[in-house]
């Protein structure tokens, strides 16, 4: 994608073990972070964006397996780091809130304690960091009282502020956002996204925000990973997205999304479940679900396609006929 590469995912498949045997929930993905900029990643629920992202940070826990790949940051592999070296890279070059972090505070910590612990935890002194404490404070909008509260006296938008400052406390050059915003009030939500995204213009921090929202993903994201069944089957910039999806899976969840502009009686509702990567289908992983499927797109299985347009990769062997039987007519 666009510009300079902070973070290059390659070749990455991960899956869990079971008593069944091991599932693979991604599936050979690769994606470029672009520095200064946000990456939204979306897809319906179960698609892997958590497996994703836990791959990434090497957070993943048993009965979770990275199968192979490689995540290269700062001119390193993660995945072959010793642990050490990953914690020192991660103290200051790289953070992660993962989904509903903030039910993840200790309840009988004041707040300040738990900035205390995260400096610790990151070989910092937290007297000598006190400072760097109330600046991520109040990059968050939060007035610095809160520091001497107990999780319970926060409403959920305070206690999702403290963990988003928390990501922010050592300045790191990439932060990994979970679905940041989920559970919280429609209002206190766009408060925050426009928190976070003032934050981003202002400090630069490359960012990869994970949603299944993808009325926020447009409000978030300068460039956009779509995850169907653990695969990427479109990557771009944001108003390629909007403007010209090459996917029908894009086209059909963003056309789901209630607009003005757009009559509730176009308003397309995808059909069916979303599934696993199945290894046995030897075709398009969408078929089941795609409307504008032909019998060809049973017969192998799609590979990323670079589209004309830059940085543009869909996969889908039937674009665009697709768009004619669709409809679309640009
Ligand atoms: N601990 C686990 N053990 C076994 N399978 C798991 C585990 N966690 C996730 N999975 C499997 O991985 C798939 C992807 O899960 P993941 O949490 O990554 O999806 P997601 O896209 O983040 O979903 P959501 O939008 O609901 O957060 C799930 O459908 C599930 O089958
Ligand atoms: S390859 Fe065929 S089934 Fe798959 S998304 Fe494209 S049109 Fe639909
Ligand atoms: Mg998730």
């Amino acid at each position: 994608m666009t510009g300079n590469s902070i973070m290059s995912i390659r070749n990455l498949s991960v899956g869990y073990n079971s008593e069944g045997g091991f599932t693979r929930i991604i599936n050979n993905l690769n994606l470029e972070v672009n520095a200064g900029r946000i990456l939204g990643i979306a897809g319906e629920s179960g698609s892997g964006k958590s497996t994703l992202a836990q791959a990434i940070y090497r957070s993943l826990k048993y009965p979770g397996e990275i199968e192979s790949g490689e995540v290269i940051f700062d001119g390193r592999d993660l995945l072959k780091m010793e642990l050490p070296d990953l914690r020192k890279l991660r103290a200051v070059h790289l953070s992660f809130v993962p989904q509903a972090a903030m039910n993840a505070l200790n309840p009988v910590k004041k707040i300040l304690y738990q900035f205390f612990d995260v400096l610790i935890a990151h070989g910092k002194d937290p007297e000598e960091n006190m400072e760097r404490i109330q600046e991520a404070v109040r990059m968050v909008r939060l007035d610095e009282s809160i520091l001497y509260s107990f999780p319970h006296e926060l409403s959920g938008g305070m206690k999702q502020r403290t963990v988003i400052a928390m990501s922010l406390l050592l300045s790191p050059k990439l932060v990994i956002l979970d679905e940041p915003t989920t559970g919280l009030d429609v209002l206190v939500e766009h408060d925050i996204l426009k928190d976070i995204r003032e934050i981003q213009r202002k400090t630069k921090i490359s960012m990869i925000f994970i949603t299944h929202d993808l009325s926020i993903l447009y409000e978030m994201s300068d460039d956009i990973g779509m995850l169907y069944a653990g695969e990427l089957v479109e990557k771009g910039k944001y108003n390629e997205f909007l403007e010209n999806p090459m996917h029908p899976y894009t086209y059909l969840l963003t056309r789901s999304i209630p607009r003005i502009g757009i009559r509730r009686e176009n308003i397309i509702k995808l059909k069916g479940t979303p599934t696993n990567f199945d290894p046995d289908n030897h075709g398009c992983q969408f078929i089941s679900r795609c409307p504008f499927s032909e019998s060809y797109c049973s017969e192998s299985h799609p590979e990323l396609i670079e589209s004309d347009e830059e940085d543009h990769y869909y996969r889908c062997v039937n674009f665009p006929a697709w768009k004619r039987k669709a409809g679309i007519t640009k």
